[in-house]
């Protein structure tokens, strides 16, 4: 199935209520993680669904994911049984590592470990490799289904498939219409690889939230003329144009939304098809790699200049064409 529900900035009651409805209109893939902050959330609901026999486990694709202060070896399993217990599940059917960077694990609760003066306090220790043993583990004591990595670059990747056993079989990153990732995409696809968007329609909401400040000169996918003209033409709005782009490209995507009108459109987009000439419209719109909305950089400078972090330094927006 190549389509999950987002649920990064959803808690508390709010969640609750789009998961029920979401379960209801027929959503069984739920992505979420452990720096959410929402899984005990999401597991009250899954095991409400469970408990009342209105969903059977094996009908659920349930996703989380290790936070950067769980990128010790000592400390993945430990991070795994939360998620579990939060979320109330023998088992997980994708545990991911979200981010290559570890921070320095202080207790639980604190996702983003300070420094006396302040910044991050990243652990200048990282080892994937040794990491992703331990994530095998769990595999082979059947804690987790699938394996995989989120926001890994190709060059990680490829380190990563030098040591595995057990291979990634999901790389979760940002892509969308102005941000399409074609390299590292041809790179899963060679490699058996499945891809899942976060952020497929652009994440519209993002400068309103706290992840992104600072960093939101993406443009809005859905006023896009274009976008917005191929909506006219197929009669669908243009979110389902921007999901159906991406899932006609065998690309996992995992849209969040808050209301039941919005869940259910998100899902019909497997009534219509994108004709070749549309899908090159759609590739067209590709502004490589200035649209990257995530870069992690709101954490600071400790965090960007880790021996792990990912993506290459913002270039000098006056080369930017687009802005
Ligand atoms: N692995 C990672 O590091 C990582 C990072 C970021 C995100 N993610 C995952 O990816 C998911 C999606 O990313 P995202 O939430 O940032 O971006 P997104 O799914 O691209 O966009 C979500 C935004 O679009 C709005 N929206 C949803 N459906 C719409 C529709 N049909 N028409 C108009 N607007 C619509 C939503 O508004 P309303 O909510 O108001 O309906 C919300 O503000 C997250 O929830 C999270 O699970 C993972």
């Amino acid at each position: 199935m190549k389509f999950r529900l987002g649920t990064w900035d959803l808690v508390g009651e709010e969640l609750e209520a789009v998961l029920n409805t979401a379960l209801t209109i027929g959503y069984r893939h739920i992505d979420t993680a452990f720096m959410h902050c929402n899984e005990q959330s999401i597991g009250r609901v899954i095991r409400d669904w469970l408990e009342s026999k209105r969903v059977k486990r094996k009908e659920l694709f349930i996703t989380s994911k290790l936070p950067p202060t769980g990128m010790h070896p000592e400390k993945v399993k430990h991070f795994c049984q939360l998620s579990l217990q939060n979320l109330g599940l023998s088992y997980l059917d994708m545990y991911l590592i979200q981010l290559p960077v570890g921070i320095k694990y202080s207790n639980d609760d604190e996702l983003f470990t300070t420094s006396p003066d302040g910044t991050i306090a990243t652990d200048c220790g990282t080892d994937i490799a040794r990491v992703w043993k331990e994530m095998e583990k769990l595999v082979e004591e059947g804690l987790i289904k699938n394996i995989g990595i989120s926001n890994f670059n190709e060059e990680q990747l490829e380190h990563l498939l030098h040591v595995a056993v057990i291979k990634p079989a999901n790389l979760q990153i940002e892509v969308h219409a102005y941000f399409q990732q074609r390299d590292i995409r041809r790179f899963c696809k060679e490699n058996g690889i499945t891809t899942t968007a976060f952020c497929p329609l652009g994440s519209p909401n993002r400068d309103k939230i706290l992840f992104s400040k600072g960093n939101c000169k993406v443009g809005n996918l859905l006023t896009d003329p274009m976008v917005v003209c191929l909506a006219e033409k197929c009669e669908k709005s243009s979110a389902q144009i921007l999901l159906r782009h991406a899932i006609q490209k065998g690309i996992t995507v995992i849209p969040k939304a808050s209301s039941k009108e919005r869940l259910q459109e998100n899902l019909d987009i497997f009534n219509f098809y994108l004709i070749p000439s549309e899908m090159k419209q759609l590739d067209s719109l590709d502004k490589g790699q200035f649209e990257r909305t995530f870069d992690y950089s709101f954490l600071g400078e400790s965090f960007r200049t880790h021996h792990e972090f990912p993506f290459s330094p913002k270039i000098d927006e006056s080369l930017n064409p687009h802005h």
